[in-house]
């Protein structure tokens, strides 16, 4: 296989709309397995643009980023809901005739999801482009300052929380089917921490704004702090909740969301060694959903969320699993994949997501590039090249498929597509940053030094 291949592949994914190169389809499959393969998905042009950005060609991000921006919360009237300014879409394509875009904001989705994601990722290439390229004159501009106020106005808006994390319905993002993933979903407080600080440093706060500002400090070091004591499992806090007392009631309580310990599900009987730890799937009243899954992990340790501690706690873990995470093709997107009733309950007995297959537990090449950061960002380069050694005996061969299937990875995904831009993009960028040490500054795109670490109290 060769990175030829892949430059190709994404090459051919590039659409075009009006002579300008807006986006990229998630897959250029000749027979993709639904229509909408062909749409460019917000969060799947972000392996790509990350590409485009490494390669000296950003002008494709600008038109991206102006793209979506334009068609933001331009869903129709629907149901009695209007769609907010600072709404995203999924997806969007260039309409039969060539004259206009469509956009998906999960009007036409599978199960009528909605992309929380789409906001929070356009927001981080905008903040990526504007680090690589020096145009801060574009972020300043003011229809994108208007729209980075939209945003925050829609995921700031207070409804009935008492945490700071983010509460959202089923398949808000990657997961985009139903499994269990409403309520409060690592990879959304993950992406939602970075958006906040991404935020933090591109608005342009002057006299009365001043109070955003203020408040968005507020919200990133509680956001932070919540997840690291609510989210944060290793030995120590599994004992902790092996032991928990329930029903308690009142301030100074110490299972605060009255968590029972026989939820402890038995795959988690001896699954952590002492040096190894996670941030849970989920967190609610009552409700920890122990599953580890692995972007909403990496994404926390490349934005931070996590201390130094628990990031090295995190890759350990990989490292303790590799056979049960990383497999025969990184990466396991989920662990450990739910059967028989609970498969039923959880999935809505869903034939796409049995166990071992696709979001219930498959193996996706695309989260190749996370882990690869991650693990030079805990200063672990050996992890990232065996992840990569395992993804080139295979991807190029399988024809780039977008999952696989199968406890170890080693099955390619029976619905999946092939040539996925995603899995080339990601195979892209681990190379050629595993391959030219100097590229690796573009991991700092997720670094915000002035910001997180000296905000409120940390909770280590
Ligand atoms: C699937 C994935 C989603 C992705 C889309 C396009 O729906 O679950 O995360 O964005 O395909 O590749």
């Amino acid at each position: 296989m060769s990175i030829e291949q892949a430059y190709e592949i994404l090459e051919r994914s590039i659409i075009y709309y009006r002579g300008a190169p807006v986006g990229t389809a998630a897959a250029c499959d000749p027979n993709p397995v639904a229509a909408n393969y062909e749409e460019c998905f917000v969060r799947d042009f972000v392996s790509a643009a990350l590409v485009f950005l490494l390669n000296g060609r950003p002008e494709i991000v600008r038109y991206f980023l102006d793209t979506v921006m334009h068609l933001r919360g331009r869903q129709q009237v629907q149901r009695g809901h209007s769609s907010s300014g600072g709404l995203m879409p999924a997806s969007f394509r260039v309409n039969a005739a060539g004259d206009g875009l469509d956009a998906d904001f999960g009007d036409r989705a599978i199960g009528r999801v909605v992309p929380v994601d789409s906001a929070m990722w356009w927001m981080f290439l905008l903040r990526a482009y504007v680090v690589a390229t020096g145009d801060w004159d574009y972020a300043h501009q003011p229809d994108v300052q208007t729209c980075l106020r939209e945003i925050l106005d829609l995921y700031l808006a207070e409804q009935f929380e008492t945490a700071p994390t983010l509460l959202v319905s089923d398949g808000a993002f990657m997961i985009d089917r139903r499994m269990a993933v409403y309520g409060y979903p690592l990879e959304i407080q993950a992406l939602f921490y970075g958006m906040l600080l991404t935020a933090r440093e591109l608005l342009l706060c002057t006299g009365a704004e001043r109070a955003m500002l203020d408040m968005l400090d507020l919200r990133i070091g509680e956001l932070r702090d919540f997840v690291r004591v609510y989210y944060w499992i290793d030995r120590v806090r599994l004992n902790e909740i092996h032991r928990f007392h329930s029903e308690e009631f009142g301030p100074d309580v110490a299972n605060v969301l009255n968590v029972y310990p026989e939820s402890i599900p038995e795959w988690m009987d001896g699954w952590l060694d002492a040096d190894a730890g996670y941030l849970v799937g989920n967190q609610g009243p009552g409700r920890v959903d122990f599953r580890f899954f692995s972007q909403g992990n990496l994404l926390a340790v490349l934005f931070g969320v996590t201390n130094a501690r628990e990031s090295d706690a995190i890759m350990h873990l990989f490292e303790q699993h590799w056979d049960a995470l990383i497999g025969e093709m990184p990466l396991k997107i989920v662990y450990p994949a739910v059967a028989g009733k609970e498969w039923m309950h959880l999935t809505g007995s869903d034939p796409k997501n049995v166990p071992w297959s696709y979001h219930n537990g498959g193996n996706w090449p695309v989260l190749l590039w996370p882990f690869v950061g991650a693990a030079l960002r805990t200063a672990r380069e050996a992890m990232a090249v065996r992840a990569i050694e395992a993804v080139e005996r295979r991807l190029g061969d399988d024809n780039w498929p977008e999952y696989y299937d199968g406890k170890r990875g080693d099955l390619i995904g029976r619905r999946a597509n092939f040539f996925q831009t995603w899995s080339a993009a990601a195979f892209i960028l681990a190379h050629e940053i595993l391959a030219h040490p100097d590229r690796r500054a573009m991991f700092n795109l997720f670094a915000f030094t002035d910001t997180a670490a000296n905000l409120a109290p940390q909770a280590d």
